[in-house]
C-alpha cells in the first residue's frame, strides 16, 4: 500500500535526515489531494482520515438508493464456487443485486480455521481479494465465475439481481478500470490512488460509512447466519469455544445464531448502505452445527424457495459441458470409472494411502464383473511425470487389465474449451442493472483461462461404471453434486 513511503525507509542508512523529505511530502501532499478530488464531480473517492469519518460523506449519486452486496471469495475453486451460492441466497433475502467476483487463483487468499477460531479479519480478506482482482486485471487473467459457471437459469428467472464487479467498481468508484492496463505513467499514479481509495471504501477498511458502505464484521467466530429458522434470533449456538481454548488464547469469542433478514435487512442500519459487504462465506457442518451460513429451507418465502432450488446445482457453462463430454465419448469411450485423487496439496499429502485404498477396493470388485480392459478416468494434482512410483503408475502398465486416461492443460480439447469460453464472453451477458456504459473490455489483452480443472469434474460427472474421490475434497463434492443432478445431461 505504502511503496513510496517503504522505498524511503528503505534507503534510510543513506539519508542523514530520512525524517524530513517524508514529513514535507506528507504535508505537500494533503492538500493537493483534497484539490484533485474536489475537482472530480464523479468522485465519492474520499482522502483524508478526516473525509472518511464525515457523517455528511455519501456515495456517488448514481449508487444512491441501488443496494449492491459483495463479499470475500477465497481458497479453491470449489469452496468459491460454494460461497457464489451463500452469495446467491443471501443476496436473494436482502433484495441486492450481488456483486459477481472473478476466479481468485487457488488458495491466492486464504481464510484459516473457523474450529480453531484462527481467522483472518473481514476487512483485511476483503482487501486481499480487491488487491488480487486488480492483479488479475493487470495480468489480463480476470475470468469472473461466471464465465465458468453458467447463471443463465438465475438471470432469466428474475429471482436475482447480478452486476460484475469490473462494472460495478467504474460505475460505484466512477473509475475507468481500463486505467488499470495504461502504459502512461504520469495517468497511472492518479489513477493508482483513485483505485487505492475505492479499495478501501469497498473493503470498509475505515469502517461503515451513513448510506454508502455497511462492513460487515461478523465471522465465524461470533456469527452464525440463519433465514426464517426456529431459532430464536441472537440464540447461542450450540458450537462454542472450549474453556481450554479460551483460556490458551484468551478467547473473548461468543456464538450467536443471528437471523441475516432482521440483521441486515429492512430496518436495520446496514439496509441504508449502498452497499453491504461481508467478508468470507465460507462455511461448512461442524460439530452438529455450520461454521457460518446456516441458511436452509423455508415454506414461508416462496422466491427464497426457488432460489434455493435453482442453486443446488449450477452447471458449468455450455462451452465446457460439450467439451468434457465429447472427451467422454470419443476418446474414454464408455463406459468408464472416474477417479479423482487429491495428491500434493495441505492436509492431503499425508493420506496418500487411504486415497488409492478406495480405487483400490473398486477396480478389483469391478475386475470380478468383468469386462476387461478397464476404462478408467484420472484427474489428480500429481502431475504425470510423478506417477512411475505410485499406484497410477501400477494401473498404467497393467494394460491387460486397465485401459487409463487423463487430460493435460495442453491438450487440444482443453485448449479448444478455453478458447470458446473466451470467445462466448459469457460475463458480457450478466444483466446491465444499471444504464451505462459497461461491458466494455477491461484491458483487452487476455491469457487463456485455466479450465483443465473444470472438464475434468465433466467428465468425471458421466462416469458410467461410478466415481471415487478424494475424502474431505470439495472438488469430489461437487462431483457428486453433478452426478446427482446433471448426469442426465451425460447421454448423447
Ligand atoms: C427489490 O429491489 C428492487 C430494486 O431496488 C425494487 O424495485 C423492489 O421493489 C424490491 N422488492 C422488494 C420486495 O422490496
Ligand atoms: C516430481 O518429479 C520431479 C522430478 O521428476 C521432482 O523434482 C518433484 O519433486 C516430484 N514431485 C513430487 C510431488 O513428487
Amino acid at each position: 500500500m505504502s511503496t513510496p513511503t517503504k522505498m524511503l525507509l528503505k534507503r534510510k542508512p543513506q539519508h542523514r535526515f530520512p525524517l524530513i523529505p517524508l514529513s514535507i511530502i506528507f504535508i505537500l501532499a494533503l492538500p493537493l489531494c483534497f484539490y484533485y478530488y474536489s475537482l472530480r464531480p464523479d468522485s465519492l473517492i474520499p482522502v483524508s482520515p478526516k473525509t472518511y469519518d464525515s457523517q455528511s460523506h455519501q456515495c456517488n449519486n448514481q449508487a444512491l438508493g441501488k443496494k449492491f452486496l459483495w463479499y470475500a471469495p477465497h481458497s479453491g475453486f470449489s469452496n468459491q464456487l460454494s460461497e457464489f451460492k451463500k452469495a446467491i441466497l443471501i443476496a436473494g433475502i436482502l433484495n441486492r443485486t450481488l456483486i459477481v467476483p472473478p476466479i481468485l487463483d487457488h488458495h491466492a487468499i486464504v481464510l484459516g480455521s473457523c474450529p480453531k477460531f484462527r481467522v483472518v479479519d473481514p476487512k483485511d480478506i476483503r482487501l486481499s481479494v480487491w488487491d488480487h482482482a486488480i492483479e488479475l486485471i493487470q495480468g489480463g487473467r480476470y475470468i469472473s465465475i461466471a464465465e465458468i459457471i453458467d447463471i443463465s437459469s438465475l438471470v432469466s428467472s428474475s429471482l436475482i439481481r447480478l452486476i460484475d464487479l469490473r462494472d460495478f467498481v467504474s460505475i460505484w468508484c466512477g473509475i475507468n478500470l481500463n486505467m488499470v492496463c495504461s502504459h502512461n505513467s504520469k495517468l497511472q499514479s492518479s489513477f493508482s490512488s483513485s483505485l487505492k481509495q475505492c479499495g478501501s471504501l469497498l473493503a470498509g477498511l475505515h469502517g461503515s460509512l451513513n448510506k454508502c458502505v455497511y462492513a460487515v464484521d461478523e465471522d465465524c467466530r461470533t456469527t452464525v447466519w440463519t433465514y426464517q429458522s426456529s431459532d430464536e434470533d441472537m440464540m447461542l449456538d450450540s458450537f462454542q469455544p472450549d474453556e481450554q481454548l479460551k483460556k490458551k488464547k484468551k478467547l473473548l469469542y461468543v456464538r450467536r445464531r443471528k437471523d441475516v433478514h432482521k440483521n441486515l435487512g429492512p430496518g436495520s442500519e446496514a439496509d441504508s448502505a449502498s452497499l453491504l459487504a461481508f467478508g468470507s462465506l465460507f462455511t461448512a457442518p461442524y460439530k452438529g452445527s455450520q461454521l457460518y451460513v446456516d441458511i436452509r429451507e423455508s415454506s414461508r418465502d416462496q422466491k427464497f424457495q426457488s432460489l434455493m432450488k435453482k442453486i443446488k446445482f449450477l452447471p458449468f457453462i455450455p462451452e465446457i459441458m460439450s467439451l468434457g463430454k465429447k472427451f467422454v465419448h470419443e476418446t474414454i469411450k464408455d463406459p468408464f470409472l472416474c477417479a479423482q485423487l487429491r495428491l500434493l496439496d495441505g492436509q492431503f499429502k499425508n493420506h496418500h494411502k487411504a486415497t488409492f485404498q478406495g480405487l483400490k477396493q473398486k477396480l478389483e470388485s469391478l475386475r470380478q464383473e468383468g469386462p476387461l480392459p478397464i476404462n478408467i478416468f484420472i484427474m489428480t494434482d500429481l502431475s504425470r511425470d510423478n506417477w512411475t512410483e505410485t499406484y497410477l503408475g501400477d494401473l498404467v502398465r497393467d494394460s491387460v487389465h486397465y485401459k487409463v486416461s487423463f487430460l493435460r492443460e495442453d491438450d487440444e480439447l482443453v485448449i479448444k474449451a478455453a478458447k470458446s469460453l473466451m470467445a462466448a464472453g459469457y460475463w458480457q451477458k450478466l444483466v446491465p442493472n444499471l444504464k451505462n456504459n459497461v461491458g466494455k473490455m477491461y484491458c483487452s489483452t487476455r491469457r487463456l483461462p485455466e479450465v483443465l480443472l473444470f472438464i475434468e469434474q465433466v467428465v468425471c460427472s458421466c462416469a458410467s461404471l461410478g466415481f471415487v474421490g478424494t475424502a474431505g475434497s470439495t472438488i469430489a463434492e461437487n462431483i457428486e453434486l453433478m452426478r446427482k443432478y446433471g448426469s442426465s445431461s451425460c447421454l448423447g
